[in-house]
């Protein structure tokens, strides 16, 4: 594991930043770190780094206390907020930085042009941070986060102030680090972008983590399910509501000669795309449901457990209740 924590804990006088955070992040891995504003995000971020001391519990990072400087060349960080020396063009502070990380000269030579052209600043390296626009900012940052080619990186809010090519372009990035075997733990608040660079996900609320595994997982909604069916007859159907509600338009109408009202063994019409939408207590009874349809004669497609998106799941975690 790279990241570690057990019950980790940091309040501010009344204010519970983060309670109980106990989470393991492994090599590779692009995590995603889900939450409303002031729910604890970049307060865990500064700990892991060592930046901020827990109230209690541990933290473990690439199996060192966090912030040994042991451990911190190999680790990067792109801060919520940042201020760099307005003076300085973007190639001297990206020495400046590699300097601090002992980066050889033939080294920072070769990576800061590379960086920067890879955050789309090429042609304005020799201008100064001062002259940058927010966005231009956030570009020298990942820039920064990257330079010592971490083995693990914390991006908090990356696309935070970028257009809409500038979030592509750092969506990209992480593709390309995932790729690289970069161990990745992202802030965000865009779940579209979430949903499409993370492979795990913790949704925090209030300093808790309240949900957490792989998106499928959390997205799966396991209370309705699709099926999709040739050979379905209205009785079968009608069997299905000893596990749940089935709601979906069937292929039949009540006028049709053919309803199962009149003639219950009748085959439903459309038979060959024959889809419903059953409502069921839990997914456990997948297995049973799927066995009676293929006893009963059905020829099943699919029995599908529809998916929410991420931005749904966000909604509902955060209207529940406590
Ligand atoms: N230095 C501090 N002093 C006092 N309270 C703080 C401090 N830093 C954070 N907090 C409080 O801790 C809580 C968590 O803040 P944090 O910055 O970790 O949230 P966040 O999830 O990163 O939010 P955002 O999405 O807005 O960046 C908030 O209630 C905040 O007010
Ligand atoms: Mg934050």
């Amino acid at each position: 594991m790279l990241i570690e924590t057990h019950n980790l804990r940091k309040t501010f006088g009344d204010t519970v930043a983060v309670d109980s955070l106990t989470l393991s992040v492994g090599a590779g891995e692009v995590f995603g770190f889900l939450g409303p504003n002031g729910a604890g995000k970049t307060t865990t971020v500064k700990m892991l780094l060592g930046l901020v001391a827990p109230t209690a519990g541990e933290a473990r990072l690439l199996d060192h206390r966090p912030g040994d400087p042991a451990i911190m060349g190999r680790v990067g960080f792109l801060p919520e907020q940042f201020r760099f020396p307005a003076w300085l063009t973007a190639g001297d502070f990206l020495d400046v930085h590699g300097r601090l990380y002992g980066l050889p000269a033939a080294e920072r030579r070769a990576r800061i042009p590379r960086l920067l052209a890879r955050v789309g600043l090429a042609d304005r390296a020799r201008s100064r941070l001062g002259e940058y626009s927010k966005g231009m900012m956030q570009r020298v940052g990942l820039a920064q986060a990257l330079l010592n080619d971490p083995a693990l990186v914390f991006l908090d809010e990356p696309t935070s102030g970028l257009d809409p090519l500038g979030r592509r372009e750092v969506r990209d990035l992480i593709h390309e680090l995932r790729a690289a075997g970069v161990t990745v733990f992202l802030n965000s608040h865009f779940l579209s972008e979430v949903e499409v660079t993370c492979d795990r996900v913790a949704i925090v609320k209030r300093g808790r983590v309240v949900r957490i595994g792989t998106l499928a997982e959390l997205t799966r909604q396991t209370t309705e399910v699709e099926i999709r069916a040739a050979g379905l007859t209205a009785e079968v159907v009608m069997g299905l509501e000893r596990w749940g509600r089935a709601i979906a338009d069937l292929g039949f109408g009540i006028a049709d000669s053919a309803s199962p009202i009149r003639n219950p063994q009748s085959e439903i019409r459309n038979a060959d795309s024959a889809r419903l939408t059953l409502t069921i207590a839990s997914e456990d009874v997948l297995p049973e449901i799927t066995g009676y349809l293929v006893q009963s004669g059905a020829r099943v497609y699919a029995v599908a457990p529809q998916r929410i998106s991420l931005e749904e799941l966000f909604m509902r975690v955060m209207e529940e209740e406590e």
